[in-house]
């Protein structure tokens, strides 16, 4: 009896975690799931990527110094080799994605 209900509220939690994840919008978990394959997880691309797509660093002047707005635009539109997020992701979690890659700026 008590075996049951341990799993069944394992399961419980299993539900509830997964359908958490699936309501995740927060720029953090856009950011992990959609830029950070070529952005890197601080913002700093790995040396290969770098070189390969023409990366730069969150922090560097020429990255540092776009606006929002440019960033949000070019996220939304793609820029060089990195594709158009345009109907892949909401304009809101584009927006909070970009906001979480400017944290890495500063
Ligand atoms: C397939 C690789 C790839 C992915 C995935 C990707 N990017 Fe990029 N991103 C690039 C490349 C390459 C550039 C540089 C383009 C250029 O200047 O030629 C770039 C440029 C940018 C810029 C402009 C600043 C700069 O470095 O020139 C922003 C802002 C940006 N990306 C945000 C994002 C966000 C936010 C996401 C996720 C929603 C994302 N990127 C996903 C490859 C990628």
């Amino acid at each position: 009896m008590s075996k049951t209900i341990r799993i069944s509220s394992a399961l419980a939690a299993v539900i509830l975690l997964s359908g958490a994840a699936s309501f995740a919008q927060s720029g953090e978990a856009v950011y992990k799931a959609k830029c950070q394959s070529c952005h890197g997880a601080q913002g700093v691309p790995n040396p290969g990527i770098a070189k390969a797509m023409g990366v730069k660093p969150a922090s560097d002047p020429s990255v540092k110094s776009l606006s929002e707005a440019q960033m949000i635009t070019d996220t939304t539109n793609g820029k060089g080799k990195m594709p158009a997020f345009k109907g892949k992701l909401s304009d809101a979690e584009i927006k909070a994605s970009v906001d979480y890659f400017r944290t890495f700026a500063k």
